[in-house]
């Protein structure tokens, strides 16, 4: 094991709140400081979780209720933990992961109602109780997100076979327990989630996350 154990740090929002661009540009900078840095993704990740996501985000499935689409969120993520998450950290690499458990429980415990402590249990008992060191959580209004990430998932479909719109075809009200349900997770675990304005420009939202890292895990 690698003498230095590398940082987890998730990031998470609603669709469309410019998440994996913040990313990138965390990766660059903490690269920059000679950090070796890993991206991955929830759906995804590995080579079974690419597969899950396309059954999970393909506008095509239908029918899929809500307990099985929680089960395979928890599937693909115990799989990216035991092949990818837990060997890089302790090889020493910092992971930053594009959503993790708790997009689960916005996505599935609050919008589709299934309950926070469901997921949680799930998360005890299939994740090792993983937690982030640091959770980026990306905050914008529930109905402009929405509506950036319909464009952008329109767009991609008409680009490639790709169609991964099967959430963005969720109403508002469903966005808006989503919105809820992160909320209440920053209230409740304060020293884990930041909170971050989305609206602000790239650059302003770039700077913000940079300061978070520094300040909560000194890099
Ligand atoms: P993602 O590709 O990150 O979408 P976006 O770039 O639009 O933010 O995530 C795909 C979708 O999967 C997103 O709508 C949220 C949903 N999701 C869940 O419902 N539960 C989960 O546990 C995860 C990881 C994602």
């Amino acid at each position: 094991m690698h003498p230095k154990r590398g940082k987890f740090i998730t990031f998470e929002g609603l669709d469309g709140v410019g998440k994996t661009t913040q990313l990138e540009l965390l990766a660059v900078r903490l690269r920059e400081k000679g950090l070796d840095v890993i991206v991955t993704r929830e759906p995804g990740g590995t080579v079974v979780g690419e597969k899950l996501r396309a059954v999970l985000l393909d506008s095509k499935t239908s029918g899929l209720s809500p307990l099985a689409e929680m089960a395979l969120m928890f599937a693909d993520r115990a799989q990216h933990i035991d092949e990818q998450i837990l060997p890089a950290l302790e090889r020493g690499q910092w992971v930053l992961c594009d959503r993790f458990t708790d997009s689960s429980e916005a996505y599935q415990g609050a919008g589709r109602g299934l309950g926070s402590e469901t997921v949680r249990r799930l998360h005890k008992t299939l994740c090792h109780d993983l937690q982030p060191d640091l959770t980026i959580l990306m905050v914008s209004d529930p109905a402009s997100s929405v509506s950036r990430a319909r464009l952008r998932n329109t767009q991609k479909s008409q680009e490639s076979s790709l169609d991964e719109n099967r959430f963005e075809k969720e109403n508002l009200a469903f966005y808006k327990r989503v919105h809820e349900g992160f909320k209440q997770i920053a209230v409740r675990e304060p020293q884990r989630v930041v909170k971050i304005n989305a609206r602000e420009t790239v650059e302003k939202v770039q700077k913000k996350i940079a300061a978070a890292v520094e300040k909560r895990l000194g890099t």
